[in-house]
């Protein structure tokens, strides 16, 4: 198996390792940085819980392999709040209860920051369909939803969300 020297950008920081020619992202961001908040689900590209930002646009790292993010910039949930302050998606989904085992969060949340970043004040629609790619077997997905509402609001004071209701 041929080694190759990559240098992976995450949060900010860079990482120069030399992995093996198939190794999955996903492992590299979990086992060999540590970063556990990327969760495997199926491993085969269905279920949306193994979801990174590569600059900054969803993917899942059970499908890429990290030859191909060499000198790209990866974010996992580690990346968003500053120190001690969490983030308004990592907020508002604590305050509107859209959190349950956790599985599924880091990637809503960044497949959300990903989103909002695009596009800051989404419609409902537009927010299921952006999620629509991450499964949560917990939340009927209506708290999901709701707290990206919220953290709109918290980060625009948005107006427009008002006169839909
Ligand atoms: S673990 Fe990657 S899509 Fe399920
Ligand atoms: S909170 Fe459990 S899978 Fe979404």
């Amino acid at each position: 198996m041929s080694k190759h020297l990559v240098t992976l950008n995450v949060n900010g920081e860079d990482h120069v390792l030399y992995v093996d020619s198939n190794e999955r992202l996903i492992d590299t961001l979990r086992h060999r940085i540590g970063l556990r908040s990327v969760k495997e689900g199926c491993g085969t590209g269905d279920c949306g819980s193994c979801t990174v930002l590569l600059d900054g646009r969803p993917v899942l790292s059970c499908l890429i392999l990290t030859v191909q993010a060499r000198d790209r910039r990866i974010t996992t949930l580690e990346g968003l709040g500053k120190g001690d302050e969490l983030h308004p998606l990592q907020e508002a989904f604590i305050e509107d209860h859209a959190v349950q085992c956790g599985y599924c969060t880091p990637a809503m949340i960044l497949t959300a920051k990903a989103l909002l970043d695009r596009n800051p004040e989404p419609s409902e629609e537009e927010i299921k369909e952006a999620l629509g790619g991450v499964l949560c077997r917990c939340t009927g997905y209506y708290s999901i939803i709701r707290a990206v509402r919220s953290a709109v609001k918290k980060m625009h004071g948005v107006r427009r969300m008002e006169n839909e209701r």
